[in-house]
């Protein structure tokens, strides 16, 4: 007989230890086949874009790694960037403070459960966001601004989680948020150089914009090919920098077929989101992609969203519009686009394009 895994509280599935000792899947983690199609045999690597050749100023190099930005982008956007200054041991702390926020007690995680129309909080595969397909993760997600305060995240802590938490925890994601602040101003130029456009376009339209982090901790699954960790989706913000540790699990699709993309420490997934390909009027693409879970190893990611001002129109530069190109997507702004996002979600079709 298969063992009592589910476990309710305040009427939600709970996600607990216990599911590691199950014998059997609970029935709402399981996915349908078709999400759960083969990984191809070969894995996705490239491209892989130095940031130091922007650092130099090198311009045959620039323009090299702006057409191969250019090419991955409009096929399935998805590139890597290496050289990207930001310290592995920031990158390492960041990974060890999800220990001390996910060990918290079920009760304390859920007191600061993510609400419905929020962007910030914890979540996980009892979320009640939807009942089937849960996914097979944990997730704490808090927003940073370009204009807080030096400490805003630390307060976003003490305020979501009081002396349960250490204050260095909200220390270290404020360190990692700033330096993804700085980067992805870098990744602006780059993309905004490689559509042909002025250097700063993209900085200056994000300038007072802001960022969505979100940690991600997979647990080790034992019915691993029967679940997923994220389901297929693209990401509505505008760009997502995105770092997996090295058990590997992240997935992109293209052409209809889902290629791993290697763990490397060095590097930083870029991915363009819903609100990117909007505003290059469907030039670029916003990325299709997964994460699958381990039967060995517990995954963890840490991803970092940069999403426009609140009150920024989201419509494309005149440059980029051919003199008689019709325009794919009406005008929006970006709470709209979330919105809309968090209450036309079909838990039957978790990839569907928020946009298309
Ligand atoms: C995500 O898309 O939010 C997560 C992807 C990953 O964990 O690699
Ligand atoms: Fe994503």
């Amino acid at each position: 007989m298969a063992m009592e895994t589910r476990k309710y509280e305040n009427g939600m599935m709970v996600f607990d230890t216990c599911f590691l000792k199950q014998k059997e899947m609970a029935s709402e983690f399981v996915w349908p086949s078709d999400y759960l199609t083969e990984t191809a045999n070969e894995d996705l690597n490239e491209p892989l874009i130095d940031l130091n050749d922007f650092a130099k100023g090198d311009k045959e190099a620039m323009a090299r790694a702006c057409e191969l930005v250019k090419k991955a982008c409009m096929k399935h956007g998805f590139f890597q960037v290496t050289n990207h200054g930001i310290d592995p041991l920031l990158i390492q702390a960041a990974y060890d403070e999800m220990n001390p926020i996910f060990g918290l007690p079920v009760d304390v995680k859920l007191k600061a459960k993510r609400q419905r129309c929020s962007l910030q909080g914890y979540s996980g595969g009892h979320a009640n966001r939807f009942s089937t397909n849960l996914q097979w993760k944990e997730a704490y997600d808090f927003e940073y601004s370009n204009q807080g305060s030096d400490s805003h995240i630390v307060e976003h802590f003490k305020s979501a989680f009081g002396d349960k938490l250490d204050k260095h925890t909200g220390e270290v994601y404020q360190r990692y948020c700033d330096a993804m602040k700085g980067l992805s101003e870098v990744i602006m130029e780059v993309l905004a150089m490689s559509l042909g456009l002025g250097r700063l376009y993209f900085k200056e339209y994000f300038k007072n914009g802001g960022g969505i982090m979100k940690c991600n901790f997979y647990p080790r699954c034992e019915f691993s090919n029967l679940t997923l960790g994220t389901g297929p989706h693209s990401d509505p913000i505008g760009v997502t920098i995105l770092h997996q540790d090295q058990v590997g699990g992240l997935e992109v699709s293209i052409d209809n077929k889902w290629f791993a993309v290697t763990p490397r420490p060095e590097a930083f997934v870029i991915n363009i989101g819903d609100t990117f390909e909007a505003l290059t009027n469907g030039k670029y693409k916003s990325c299709l992609h997964r994460a699958l879970v381990n039967r060995e190893k517990e995954r963890r990611s840490l991803v970092y969203f940069i999403i426009p001002s609140k009150d920024k129109t989201v419509k494309p530069p005149e440059e980029l519009l051919g003199e008689k190109e019709a325009r794919e997507y009406p005008d929006f702004k970006w709470p709209d686009l979330i919105t809309f996002t968090q209450y036309h979600y079909r838990p039957d079709r978790p990839d569907t394009h928020t946009l298309r």
